[in-house]
C-alpha cells in the first residue's frame, strides 16, 4: 500500500490555498502537480551543472550529455523499449503524433491508403491524421464506439483493409476514461499489416507499459502528464521503423554531414532531435520517472482505481447527473453533465470553493458531439488524491447545485 499522505507531502502545490481554501485538484487528465524532487531536479542542474549536450568538449558538456543519456535509458526502462535508440525526446504527445504522422505518412502512405482512428480521440490524435491524408490523398477512418465508450471491435475489424497504413488509438480516452483493448487491437491491425500508434498520455503513468509485449509500433506520452515537467515528451518507434523514417524537423545535432548539395543525417534517436533539445527538461523526466517506479505503477493503479470507484459511486447519487462514458475497463476519469446546469457555472463556482476541475470540450469535441453534448465536466485523479477530497468535492458540488438549481 502506498502512504499517500507521505505522497502528498511530496507536491508542494497540494498544501496551497485556493480562494482561502485547501486546494482539491482534480484535473491531473490535463496535466499533474509535480513533486518536489522533479522541481529539485531541474533547478539544481540549473543551478549547478547546466551544460549544453552532445556539442562540446568540456567537462560541463559531457557531464550534462551524461545526465540527458541517463533520462533517456529511464524511460526506455520505463516502456521496456528493447533497444535506447527507440526513445525520441519531443516536446510532448502532440508533437510525437505529428512526428510520425509526418514522416511516416511521407515514407508510407499513398493515394487511397486508410489510416483508423477511433470515435473518442483527444484532437490531437485526430487532426495530425487529417493534415497528412489531405497530403497524401490518403482516406481516415473512425472506429466507432458503444454508448459506454467502448471500442466496437467487431466494426474494426470491419473497417481494417489491406489498405489500412497505421492505426492510431489513445490507450485511454481523455473524455470517457475508457482504456481499449490495445493489445488486441494491436494483434489484429497487425495481422492485416498494419502498424498501431498507441497515444499513452493518459496511461503511462497509471499503469505499467511494456511495448514488447503489446507488440506496439509507436507509443507516444508527455511529461506533463506523468509528474514532469511541460515541453517535454516520448515518441517510442520500433527500431526497425526509425531507421527508415525520414527526419521530422531539419536543424543541428540531428545531421551526419551538411554539405550545400546533400546531407546526411544521424540514426535514430538523434535523427529526429532537430536543434538544443530541452535539457533540463529531460533530466525533469528522468526524476518523474524515479518517482512514479519509486511508487510503483501497479499499487498506483490500485489506488487511483479505489478513487476512480468511490467517486463513481457517490456521483451516480446526484440527481440529474449523467456520466459520460461508463466503460467497465476505465482509468482515473469521470466526466459528467448535470440537468439543468452548464459546467462552466459549475467550474467557476466549485472554483471559489477551492476545487480545480475540468470544463468544456475536453479537447475532444467529435467525442462531445457523439454524446449530444457541447461542454461537460471532468474530474480525473493523480497518485496524490484522497478519499477526503472527494468528499469534500461532493460536499461542494451539492452547495453549488442548491444555488445553481434552487428548484429541485
Ligand atoms: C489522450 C491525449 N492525447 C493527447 C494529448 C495531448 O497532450 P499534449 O497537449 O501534452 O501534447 C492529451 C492531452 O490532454 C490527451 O489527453
Amino acid at each position: 500500500m502506498i502512504s499517500i499522505e507521505s505522497v502528498r507531502k511530496q507536491f508542494p502545490m497540494l498544501s496551497q490555498l485556493m480562494h482561502g481554501k485547501p486546494l482539491i485538484y482534480f484535473d491531473s487528465a490535463a496535466t499533474t502537480q509535480k513533486p518536489q524532487s522533479v522541481i529539485d531536479a531541474m533547478s539544481s542542474f540549473y543551478e549547478t551543472r547546466y551544460g549544453t549536450v552532445h556539442r562540446a568538449v568540456y567537462e560541463l558538456a559531457a557531464r550534462s550529455t551524461a545526465e540527458y543519456d541517463l533520462a533517456r535509458q529511464k524511460v526506455q526502462h520505463f516502456l521496456h523499449a528493447k533497444h535506447l535508440e527507440e526513445i525520441v525526446f519531443t516536446k510532448g504527445t502532440t508533437e510525437s503524433i505529428n512526428l510520425v504522422a509526418s514522416s511516416f505518412g511521407r515514407a508510407f502512405i499513398n493515394a487511397g491508403d486508410e489510416v483508423l482512428i477511433s470515435e473518442t480521440e483527444h484532437h490531437a490524435n485526430i487532426v495530425p491524421w487529417q493534415m497528412m491524408c489531405a497530403e497524401r490523398g490518403a482516406i481516415l477512418q473512425v472506429i466507432p464506439c458503444n454508448e459506454k465508450g467502448e471500442i466496437d471491435l467487431t466494426a474494426f475489424e470491419d473497417l481494417l483493409s489491406d489498405k489500412t497504413k497505421i492505426v492510431a488509438l489513445a490507450h485511454i480516452a481523455n473524455s470517457t476514461g475508457t482504456i481499449h483493448p490495445i493489445k488486441q487491437i494491436i494483434q489484429r491491425a497487425h495481422v492485416k499489416g498494419a502498424k498501431v500508434l498507441i497515444d499513452g498520455a493518459q496511461s503511462v503513468s497509471h499503469q505499467n507499459i511494456d511495448v514488447q509485449d503489446l507488440d506496439a509500433d509507436f507509443f507516444v506520452f508527455s511529461g506533463h502528464k506523468a509528474y514532469g515537467p511541460t515541453g517535454i515528451g516520448v515518441l517510442y518507434g520500433k527500431k526497425e521503423l526509425l531507421d527508415v523514417l525520414p527526419p521530422y524537423q531539419g536543424g543541428g545535432d540531428m545531421v551526419d554531414e551538411v554539405r550545400f548539395e546533400k546531407t546526411t543525417y544521424q540514426k535514430s534517436p538523434l535523427k529526429f532531435e532537430a536543434g538544443t533539445p530541452p535539457i533540463a527538461e529531460v533530466i525533469g523526466l528522468g526524476a518523474a520517472i524515479d518517482f512514479i517506479e519509486s511508487l510503483g505503477r501497479e499499487k498506483v493503479a490500485f489506488h487511483e482505481h479505489t478513487l476512480l470507484a468511490y467517486a463513481t459511486e457517490k456521483l451516480q447519487g446526484v440527481e440529474g447527473l449523467r456520466i459520460i462514458g461508463m466503460a467497465a475497463n476505465k482509468g482515473p476519469i469521470i466526466s459528467f453533465v448535470i440537468q439543468g446546469v452548464h459546467p462552466l457555472d459549475l467550474g467557476t463556482m466549485l472554483s471559489l470553493k477551492g476545487v480545480a476541475v475540468r470544463t468544456g470540450h475536453m479537447c475532444a469535441q467529435p467525442t462531445l458531439r457523439k454524446y449530444g453534448l457541447t461542454s461537460m465536466t471532468r474530474i480525473s485523479f493523480g497518485v496524490y488524491n484522497n478519499i477526503q477530497e472527494i468528499d469534500y468535492f461532493m460536499q461542494a458540488l451539492n452547495e453549488v447545485l442548491l444555488l445553481l438549481r434552487p428548484s429541485m
